[in-house]
């Protein structure tokens, strides 16, 4: 991880925010206007939006409707958000997802924080862009087994939504403006500006003597910054630590799946660590219950396999350094923001 140089940071904040000053007056604040977040302290300024979808407050707030919407859902019961709740950092609080009529899925619902900054979606990584991501539950049967073209009809029966998606989009509600609205929604669940974000950014009282201790192991001994690394605490990339292992036995493929590589057999999207405190059960499976339950499977060196992350080993941490290290975990959660900041709506 970079550490930061504090005045210079703030420094530049301050010219920053002296600019949007000066600006802010004169800006046009139309609507259909392309705008970015205003991200929280700590993730990249820049966030990539791709040219063809730039975000609108008329699709975000279309957006957030249709992420707490069961509409979406083969018997109207389930929405995206039955699933991602905005009260637990957008996770279930389930170790596995469940779907429609109680269908269990296979794998723990991830947190949809930062995922704006994203390059592969889903565990496995199979996906490679937001826009195609955000109709994958819609017509997966384990989730909310509905067809696009159904959904489609549906909202097209509502006349508010048949309002929205023409001020949105100047045209019929079509499967493809659907998943713009949800994937420019999602762009604006953003956490940051935690305790470990204000002690990198100069405030050296953010994090006590413990958390501090903790942060020295994660970058050290710990080597979790081999994988949890960036203002997302995620490489992007793919590792098996053993977790789809038991007993010599693979119980799902991960990466395996997308690219057909040997050493890929187990290996899953290293997560974000944002929030971890509110999202348990830990890992794709779910399979970890606490913080705890996850530093003891990291200080015997994940669970041993054929195509084990080399990254991984022993650690012999002891019992001081394990409470530290949850400590420093802990402080990781911040403010979650998503949704259109209130200035701009009180402007546009
Ligand atoms: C039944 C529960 C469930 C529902 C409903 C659901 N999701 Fe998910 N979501 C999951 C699970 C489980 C995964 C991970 C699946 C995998 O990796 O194979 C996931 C993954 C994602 C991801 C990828 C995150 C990442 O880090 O790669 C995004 C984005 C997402 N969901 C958005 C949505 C949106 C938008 C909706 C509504 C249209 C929605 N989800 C509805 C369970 C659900
Ligand atoms: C070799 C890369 C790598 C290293 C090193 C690593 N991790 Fe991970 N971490 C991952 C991957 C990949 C997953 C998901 C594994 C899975 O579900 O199969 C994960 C999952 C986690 C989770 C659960 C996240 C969630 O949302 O379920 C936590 C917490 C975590 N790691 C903390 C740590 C800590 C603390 C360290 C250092 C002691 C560490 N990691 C070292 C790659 C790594």
């Amino acid at each position: 991880m970079q550490e930061r140089n504090g005045p210079m940071s703030l420094a530049l904040a301050t010219s920053l925010l002296a600019v949007a000053l000066l600006l802010g007056p004169v800006s046009p604040l139309v609507s259909h206007a392309a705008w970015r977040p205003n991200v929280p302290l700590g993730l990249d300024l820049y966030m990539p939006v791709p040219e063809d979808n730039p975000l609108t407050t008329e699709k975000v707030e279309l957006g957030r409707k249709l992420f707490s919407d069961p509409i979406l859902s083969r018997n109207k019961s389930l929405a995206c958000a039955g699933c991602h709740d905005p009260e637990r950092a957008f996770t279930d609080g389930r170790p596995v997802s469940q779907g429609v009529l109680g269908r269990k899925g296979t794998r723990h619902v991830p947190t949809l924080v930062n995922r704006g900054y994203g390059i592969s979606f889903f565990w496995d990584g199979r996906i490679p862009t937001l826009e195609e991501q955000v109709l994958q539950p819609i017509q997966s049967a384990e989730e909310m087994d509905l067809t696009v073209e159904e959904a489609v009809s549906r909202l097209k029966r509502k006349r508010g939504y048949r309002k929205q998606f023409q001020k949105a989009f100047q045209r019929e509600i079509m499967g493809e403006d659907l998943a713009r609205a949800l994937a420019s929604y999602v762009r604006t669940i953003l956490s940051g500006n935690s305790p470990f974000d204000r002690y990198l950014y100069g405030d050296r009282e953010a994090l006590s003597e413990e958390e501090r201790a903790g942060l020295r192991l994660f970058r050290g001994k710990g080597n979790c910054t081999a994988c949890h690394l960036g203002p997302t605490f995620t490489d992007e990339g793919f590792h098996n630590t053993g977790i789809a292992w038991r007993d010599g036995e693979l119980l799902d493929p991960g990466r395996f799946e997308v690219t057909g590589k040997k050493k890929d057999q187990g290996a899953f999207k290293t997560p974000t660590l944002r929030e971890i405190a509110q999202t348990a059960p830990y890992m794709h499976d779910g399979s970890l219950a606490t913080l705890e339950e996850v530093i003891e499977f990291y200080n015997r060196g994940g669970n041993p396999n054929p195509y084990l992350d080399p990254e991984l080993r022993a650690l012999h941490l002891m019992a001081e350094e394990k409470k530290s290290l949850l400590a420093f975990l802990r402080s990781l959660s911040g403010t979650i923001q998503e949704g259109m900041p209130r200035e701009r709506l009180e402007n546009d």
